[in-house]
């Protein structure tokens, strides 16, 4: 009885820690010296090569890839013919789903591609799915994605005048913040997913989607409210607050509250939405 309770501890503090998934069907130990044997989650998992250098010594728990795996930049090359091959949403969706490049894919349940209108002038781009939207497949369905609705309710929008797509389309184990080569991984899909859409108008939702697609290393902090230009098809972009930071910081919800007015003001001057709603 003591045994069963100590077990439900350990789960409970395992889920409070956002370990909510299995990798594999048997446990690792990651303290004992690798073996040369390619352990199969290390060969998923591509290495970061920012994260790498950074590191003084090569971790121990790290199995490099086999010789004959494809290398990081191989795969980004091969993103990047995937994701300019894409003649519509539907094509890139399919040639997204078929990539193999990114390790993300293995422990995920579903590729997240997009939600809301294909006809939108105004397209949100977000992190990555979180628990429920890699079992459900659709971006912001969970506690994130209800805040996202009242968000864009209180300024007269809802998913049927917006779209929403996310840098990385499937979930980072336990929600981790992605690292930097999965979102290179991945970019060129999102890049073209933002080409075909074409929206009149960007937002892009929290710290990893404004700076990796802005390339830039300012903070959220100092990105969000203030309009860039994005790309070379010079789309005015708002980069604001993400709703999960929301819900950890509610006082944080008056800065988005005027980012979101600031939209609501650029979407009426160009005709998106008339100027008597909300
Ligand atoms: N958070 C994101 O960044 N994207 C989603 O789709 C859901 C939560």
């Amino acid at each position: 009885m003591q045994h069963t309770e100590t077990l439900k501890e350990v789960l409970q503090f395992y889920t409070d820690s956002g370990v909510d998934m299995a990798l594999d069907e048997a446990p690792h130990n990651r303290l004992v010296a690798p073996n040369h044997k390619a352990d199969p989650v290390a060969v998923v998992m591509q290495p970061d090569p920012v994260q790498q250098s950074a590191a003084a010594a090569p971790s121990p728990a790290f199995t490099p890839p086999p010789a004959e795996a494809k290398s990081h930049d191989v795969y980004i090359q091969e993103a990047k013919t995937r994701a300019a091959s894409a003649a519509s949403l539907d094509e890139l969706r399919a040639l997204l789903t078929e990539y193999e490049g990114c390790g993300l894919k293995k422990t995920a349940t579903n590729t997240v591609f997009e939600d809301g209108n294909r006809e939108a002038r105004i397209m949100l781009v977000s992190e990555a799915p979180g628990r429920d939207e890699d079992l459900q497949g659709k971006p912001f369905v969970g506690r994130s994605g209800q805040l996202l609705d009242k968000i864009l309710a209180a300024v007269g929008l809802d998913r049927t005048n917006v779209y929403i797509g996310n840098v990385l389309p499937w979930r980072p184990p336990g929600n981790r913040t992605p690292t930097n080569a999965e979102m290179e991984l991945c970019k060129p899909f999102i890049t073209r997913q933002i080409e075909l859409m074409n929206p009149d108008l960007l937002v892009f939702l929290g710290a990893s989607s404004a700076k990796n697609l802005l390339e830039t290393t300012d903070g959220i902090l100092k990105l969000r409210g203030k309009w860039r230009s994005y790309s070379k098809a010079e789309i005015p972009v708002l980069p604001t607050l993400h709703p999960a930071y929301l819900l950890r910081q509610p006082a944080q919800k008056r800065l988005v509250w005027r980012d979101f007015l600031n939209l609501r003001k650029a979407a009426v001057e160009k005709g998106i939405l008339p100027s008597d709603t909300a």
